[in-house]
């Protein structure tokens, strides 16, 4: 029986990465067509946008399952107590402490690169937004990579780079006001950790960069001064307005992106006394190669 998950359609939002699924309800339950066809749509567009979606915690759980092993961020303060595979991005507070993670994501950067085992999807689900502003700008490692010459490629391809949480609470969390520094636990559960500069997407077989302002802090045997530059030079490459999407949100968008050929960015632009509360949840990866 067709249901109305059989129905969707995908959507094209911005030429190097994102699609729009439309059609879909994804309380419902959904054909093994439909899902091939959201599958499919994921691989090749890295990031996908559903609208309109009234789901309860249960709801987007079973829903990222379906796509493979769910995982759990290290800051699990931030957890919904009955569904610990929620996770809070919020700048809601309660009696002065946030209650998710916030300020989350305000650079570039791909989830959980420092750990062994990098996230491979993450799914967040809007609740509430605010009035103006708080965009999520994603774009394509991928098509960057794609865009390096031959001889740039071959270089990049034998050298690795070491990755580490408390980059991001150096280089950014450090300059604001009201994110917790990281616990002496915390960072035990993430020492850091080298990962090749181009990983090859174990899915699709493409190469991406693999670096990010947030987490990598050097590139492996190189001196200071040539890392920094060499950093520098691919971050303001991937970072180039015609690999991004930028997504307006809206309450009740689920939008869900593939870690392993993107890197996305939360603007820090609206009023933090308006609430931006989300539900994220994670998938499990696999060591990039
Ligand atoms: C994140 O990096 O997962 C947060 C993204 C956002 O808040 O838009």
């Amino acid at each position: 029986m067709a249901t109305k998950t059989d129905t969707i359609r995908v959507k094209r939002l911005a030429g190097a990465v994102g699609a729009e699924i439309c059609g879909s309800d994804l309380s419902n339950p959904m054909s093994d067509e439909a899902f091939d066809t959201i599958h499919h749509a994921f691989l090749e567009h890295c990031v996908l946008v559903f609208r309109n979606q009234q789901l309860s915690p249960g709801q987007l759980v079973e829903f990222s399952k379906k796509f493979g092993a769910m995982e759990r961020h290290i800051l699990s303060d931030f957890s919904l107590a009955e569904h610990p595979d929620v996770f809070l991005i919020s700048n809601v507070k309660s009696k002065g402490k946030p209650i998710g993670a916030i300020r989350a994501g305000q650079y570039w950067h791909t989830d959980c690169s420092y750990m062994q085992r990098p996230t491979k999807a993450s799914l967040l689900h809007s609740l509430q937004v605010p009035s103006y502003g708080g965009d999520t700008m994603f774009t394509s490692t991928i098509k960057a990579y794609e865009e390096l010459s031959p001889l740039m490629q071959d270089f990049l391809g034998g050298l690795k780079a070491v990755h580490d949480y408390t980059n991001a609470y150096e280089t950014f969390f450090s300059k604001v006001a009201d994110r917790p520094p990281l616990s002496a636990a915390d960072k035990a559960k993430a020492p850091p950790v080298a990962h090749p500069v181009v990983r090859t997407h174990p899915e699709t077989g493409r190469k991406a960069i693999y670096v990010n302002p947030g987490f990598t802090r050097r590139i492996v045997d190189m001196t200071e001064k040539e890392s920094r530059s060499l950093l520098n030079l691919l971050f303001e490459h991937v970072a180039q307005p015609h690999f991004i999407y930028r997504h307006t949100w809206a309450s009740g968008d689920l939008v869900m992106w593939d870690n392993r050929s993107t890197w996305h960015l939360a603007i820090a632009d609206y009023d933090m006394n308006e609430r931006r509360h989300f539900h994220r949840t994670s998938l499990a990866g696999d060591e990039p190669s």
